[in-house]
């Protein structure tokens, strides 16, 4: 039995249905095709969805986008302190990594388990004899092999309306913003091939950066324009989302509202490091590049380090926060206790009623490469995996009593956050800001 089809027999049955829209959907484009004027056209991208020509107000599919106003995949970086307080240190956006899942042995808890996968196999395919053992180990091996969380989120994503989720990832794609939880988006767009020929010219292509190149080149092709006013919107949301959370220093100003979740983030300038110290008392200050990301550039020393021995304030744009340390957490790894810093992800939806719901992806814990120790020792204290921390799974409580603080506090922050990013309500509340002068 071949490979795909072992693949398509362990697929659920709304998958499966998905798939049989996806090949019907390929067969009437083809027809389109062949029967529209421009099938002579020797441009014409062969994988086009059809459907992107017409307005989505002839769409049959009624997308669970519908219903939304916008959404987001936050990234949150979490602590459990000594006092079981949990805190926020830092929330990243669509690109979050999740390789930490798999390597952490973490499971979507939505995935079936052997049993449960066989009951649904048999309860399916009546007449398929499950006889061969060879062949139900290459299905578990298969299903264990894939980072469960990863790809749960991704059909979530997707599953929102695959095509305003392609439309939607291709507007990012224009812009320079790439991500790859959101599918179909090469059938949106296409290069203009013979300007990027043009300009890689013998002389040109070794100094031009490629990456702009391309993406100066990409461009929508034949979607209508409604496409664009009923989900464009979401992209120029999102696109405002992920530029906020570059910026550690605006992104925090979004707690606000919850500010007993996450460490206040100030400016690093030589006033606020004393005024910081005096008003937290912190045994140890964390002091980091206001757009850093892997760990890269941070710094932590004792709240009673001299200025000459800190980084310069001039040098480069900095934030500084007091250090937030967690409870031990034992590693399996090594049998000792570490400081650990979460990595949970989180998809956000905003419906037209303004309600916001949490779909949780799960979490694991990135251990810092190093034991807890009474002395300042940055890989004791820094828990990224591009810094090797070691990924570890979270015990049921731990992940508890993570999933109610986010679920009591992120809201609020993402309302905050959502109403800065979102293009069309930036404007309505600058307008009546202006209208009060
Ligand atoms: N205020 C803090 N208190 C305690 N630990 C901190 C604090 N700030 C940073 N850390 C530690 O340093 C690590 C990196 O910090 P942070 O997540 O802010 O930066 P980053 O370089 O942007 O990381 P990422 O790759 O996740 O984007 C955190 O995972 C955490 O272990
Ligand atoms: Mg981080």
């Amino acid at each position: 039995m071949s490979s795909k089809l072992i693949y398509k027999l362990t697929k659920e049955p709304d998958q499966i249905i998905n798939s049989l829209e996806y090949y019907s959907d390929q067969i009437i484009n083809s027809l389109e095709y062949y029967s529209s004027d421009d099938r002579h056209s020797k441009d014409k991208p062969e994988s086009f969805p059809a459907v992107m020509r017409r307005s989505p107000d002839y769409s049959q599919h009624r997308y669970k986008i519908d219903d939304l106003v916008s959404f987001a995949v936050l990234g949150l970086d979490v602590k459990i302190t000594p006092d079981s307080e949990v805190k926020i240190i830092e929330v990243n956006g669509i690109n979050s990594g999740m390789k930490g899942f798999q390597e952490a042995g973490v499971e979507y808890k939505g995935t079936p388990s052997d049993e449960e996968l066989m009951r649904r196999i048999f309860s399916h395919f009546d007449s398929f004899k499950f006889d061969n053992d060879n062949l139900l180990e290459y299905i578990k091996t298969d299903l264990r092999s894939k980072n469960s969380c990863d790809e749960a989120l991704t059909s979530h994503i997707n599953g929102l309306g695959k095509e305003p989720i392609a439309y939607i990832a291709a507007r990012l794609a224009v812009e320079g913003y790439f991500q790859n939880r959101m599918k179909g988006t090469k059938d949106v767009f296409t290069l203009d091939k013979r300007s990027l020929e043009d300009r890689l010219n013998p002389y040109l292509s070794g100094i031009i950066n490629k990456d702009t190149l391309f993406t100066e080149n990409r461009v929508l092709r034949n979607v209508h324009p409604d496409w664009e006013s009923r989900y464009g919107n979401f992209a120029e949301t999102l696109i405002g989302i992920e530029r906020i959370l570059k910026d550690k220093l605006q992104s925090d100003t979004f707690f606000d509202g919850c500010r007993g979740i996450k460490p206040k983030t100030h400016e690093y300038t030589e006033e606020n490091f004393h005024r910081l110290v005096q008003a937290e008392q912190p045994k140890y200050v964390v002091i980091k590049p206001y757009n850093g990301s892997r760990g890269e550039g941070l710094v932590i020393v004792p709240a009673t380090t001299l200025a000459e021995e800190r980084p310069d304030p001039n040098e480069r744009k900095y934030v500084v926060e007091s250090f937030v340390s967690s409870k031990p957490i034992l590693s399996e790894k090594d049998g000792q206790f570490h400081d650990g810093c979460m990595r949970y992800v989180v998809f956000v939806e905003e419906n037209k009623r303004g309600r916001i719901t949490l779909h949780d992806f799960g979490g694991y814990w990135r251990l810092c490469p190093r034991p807890i120790s009474e002395d300042l020792d940055i890989d004791g204290m820094r828990a990224n995996l591009a810094q090797g921390a070691l990924a570890e799974k979270v015990s049921a409580e731990d992940m508890k009593i993570v999933r109610e603080a986010i679920g009591r506090n992120v809201p609020m922050f993402y309302r905050n956050l959502v109403q800065r990013a979102d293009p069309q309500r930036e404007m309505k509340s600058l307008l009546r800001e202006y209208s009060r002068l």
